[in-house]
């Protein structure tokens, strides 16, 4: 779909110049706005700045007045909408207001419209949740001004249709910005993520007096700053900075939480230029500044090093690599470089022990040092040499993460009727790493020879089954990795091939790794919204834990096909109907309904039946017909010797339960 005609929900700071900025680029645009002195504001914006331009010489008379003429302004965003190509969502930063509007409007736009937030924080995930058709939301994250800025984050939420991301980096390209992919969905995306642990800091130095404010802006301009960072918050709003940090607390981490200043100067309406008082009088339009002597008690290197560390923990967490971190802080924050190339020139003991005093010195545990650096693999962060996490852009990981309970990864329960339950056990929704195959191993072994057992449930800990594999410890050659490809694959074998009825409990999240592990069980049962799907290609990977070929087995080419190669998510109902998924899982506990379910086949199934049925099924699909024929008459010839058979004949005749012996 070419992309021709956009709505622009909200005429604020934002919305105003990103609706100039797709007019001046050809596109047809809409603004709405709720309220109609809000719209004559933006008119107004608008036209000046396009008169700028032409003062400027950017543009012609010719081209501003086209430019005007492809606009158009609207109180209503439901008819805007309803012939709309892109709609952007730029109202204020609140996750309910920014809900309502992504209801309301994809209810009015086209099927296929691109539904786009501009929001600065807030995780795209949970906004694509109020819309219908959540696979058409994407974040499209444009800097103020949206006229100069350069950098337009495109961030995917974990059910965009990878189509919807690539469109959007595409249209950014036609109105001459720079698309940065973000590769996972987390708060703040990178650029905000950065600046989100310099603001904890300033909060944090206002909260123990450590230097005034202007002390520390006059500091700032000795560096070379235009502007200090307290100028530049009441510039922006300081109640702008008390929300995201609030925002953070809330989704990533309580510690953002610890700075208390710019909450309460937000609640007592020291807003900074647009109150009139901030940090500092702007009753003039300027911020009164006192003359005083720089602080000496802030470095440029506490800065550098806490910008350090946040660039490698996105790098750690998949949320970006360093070449795009390097290039948003650079466009995003209109800087000459950014940390990534200051990092380069400083040892990884210098950034670590800066961090260290940073965190003892402020008491916050958001600047100690990432997992690399406190490793001394600052450089292989930086450099690239991390590997890739097959992470999920789940919601609120640290929150939901379920605890471990120190009985390793991988805990086996015996239940009572034959059913032994495993449970995966890791934080981070149960992400598959060495250990957890390692684990996974000990209990085939021990359950693949215990006569008790006849049904082997698989579930997660908490409400995920597993988000995928986890690759972080596996990082140093390629050799390494493919290693751990087949370690993977052969504990997928192994479990495949054991002599028992083995069950997968998908709940949550079934991704990557995760998915081939149930790939690799008897049967699945799923909720209604369990996610499954195969991220690995968005980043750069394969499935490598047998799934590239089990599934095409399991559902046949075309359908393992659509799966892998879109890395489309899809939920348990879809999955049920792919034959992906052996049955749903109806409301109420998943684990319990699996337990019911396991501990009625456990009495049903005769065991030596099922562990020569389930040969017939695997080893069948690789042979001839003819061949497959013959071992099944083989095999219902071993059969007629056992006392299951004989067992279960009389049972039904008698019209009664029967009772297997597994001989
Ligand atoms: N200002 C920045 O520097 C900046 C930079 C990047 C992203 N953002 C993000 O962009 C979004 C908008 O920020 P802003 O600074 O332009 O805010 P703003 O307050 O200047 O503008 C928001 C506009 O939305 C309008 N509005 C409110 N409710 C509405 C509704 N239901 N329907 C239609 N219009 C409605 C308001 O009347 C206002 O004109 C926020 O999510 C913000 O976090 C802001």
């Amino acid at each position: 779909m070419e992309i021709k005609k956009v709505a622009v929900i909200g005429a604020g700071d934002m919305g105003h110049g990103i609706a100039e900025l797709f007019a001046v680029n050809g596109f047809d645009v809409t603004l709405v706005d709720k309220f109609p002195q809000a719209l004559e504001k933006a008119k107004g914006r608008i036209a000046a700045s396009l008169d700028k331009m032409v003062e400027r010489g950017k543009i012609t008379k010719d081209q501003a007045a086209a430019a005007l003429g492809r606009l158009t302004y609207s109180g209503e965003a439901g008819s805007a909408v309803s012939q709309a190509d892109l709609v952007v969502e730029a109202v204020p930063e609140s996750p309910e207001l920014k809900k309502a509007v992504f209801k309301e409007v994809s209810s009015h736009a086209p099927r296929g419209a691109i539904l786009a937030s501009n929001t600065s924080n807030i995780r795209i995930s949970d906004l694509a949740e109020a819309a219908s058709g959540p696979e058409r939301v994407v974040g499209m994250h444009f800097f103020n001004p949206p006229m100069v800025m350069k950098l337009v984050e495109v961030i995917p939420g974990a059910r965009t249709d990878p189509a919807v991301e690539q469109q959007t980096a595409d249209v950014c390209a036609k109105i001459g910005r720079t698309a940065v992919k973000v590769l996972k969905d987390s708060p703040g995306f990178i650029v905000n993520r950065i600046n989100a642990a310099d603001t904890l800091f300033f909060c944090l130095v206002q909260d123990r007096g450590i230097a005034s404010p202007a002390e520390v802006d006059n500091f700032a301009r000795g560096q070379g700053l235009p502007m200090g960072p307290y100028e530049l918050m009441d510039f922006v709003g300081v109640d702008v900075a008390a929300d995201s940090l609030a925002y953070f607390a809330q989704a990533l981490s309580p510690e953002y939480g610890k700075g208390k200043t710019f909450a309460s100067m937000a609640k007592a309406g020291l807003l900074g230029k647009k109150a009139g008082k901030g940090f500092y009088d702007w009753s003039t339009g300027k911020a009164q500044i006192p003359k005083v002597p720089a602080t000496e008690k802030i470095s440029i290197m506490d800065i550098f090093a806490l910008e350090i560390n946040e660039a490698v923990k996105l790098i750690e967490e998949g949320v970006a690599g360093p070449d795009d971190v390097e290039r948003s802080v650079i466009l995003g924050m209109n800087r000459p470089f950014g940390p990534i190339s200051v990092a380069k020139d400083l040892s990884n003991a210098e950034v670590k022990s800066k961090l260290e005093e940073l965190t003892k010195n402020y008491g916050c545990q958001i600047f100690a040092p990432a997992k690399s650096i406190m490793e001394g693999r600052l450089r292989d962060a930086i450099e690239g040499r991390l590997a890739p996490k097959e992470a999920t852009a789940a919601p609120k990981v640290e929150a939901q993460a379920p605890q471990t309970k120190g009985q390793g990864v991988v805990r086996l329960e015996r239940l009572p009727g034959g059913v032994a339950r495993v449970v995966l056990n890791r934080p981070k929704f149960n992400m598959v790493n060495a250990d957890v195959l390692d684990g996974l191993d000990r209990v085939i072994t021990e359950l693949s020879s215990d006569q008790e057992t006849r049904v082997v449930l698989i579930t997660g800990e908490g409400s995920v089954f597993s988000s995928g594999a986890d690759l972080s410890q596996f990082v140093s050659s390629s050799l390494a990795f493919m290693e751990f490809a087949r370690k993977g694959a052969r504990t997928m074998r192994r479990l495949a091939e054991m002599p028992k009825l083995t069950i997968a409990v998908l709940k949550g999240y079934a991704l990557g790794g995760g998915l081939e592990l149930a790939l690799s069980c008897d049967l699945r049962l799923a909720t209604e919204d369990v996610e499954m799907g195969f991220p690995e290609l968005t980043r750069g990977l394969v499935p490598a834990w047998s799934g590239s070929q089990r599934l095409p087995k399991l559902l046949g080419i075309s359908k393992a096909s659509a799966l892998i190669l879109t890395s489309e998510r899809i939920k348990g109902r879809r999955g049920y109907e792919m034959g992906l998924v052996s049955r749903l899982i109806p409301p109420g506990d998943p684990d319990e309904f699996a337990v019911q379910y396991a501990t009625q086949l456990a009495s049903s199934q005769a065991p030596v039946a099922v562990m020569l049925a389930k040969r017939l099924i695997s080893k069948g699909a690789e042979v001839a017909l003819d061949d497959g024929l013959e071992m099944e008459a083989m095999a219902a010839g071993l059969l007629f010797g056992t006392e299951d058979l004989k067992e279960g004949i009389s049972a039904f005749l008698g019209k009664r339960k029967p009772e297997f012996k597994g001989k």
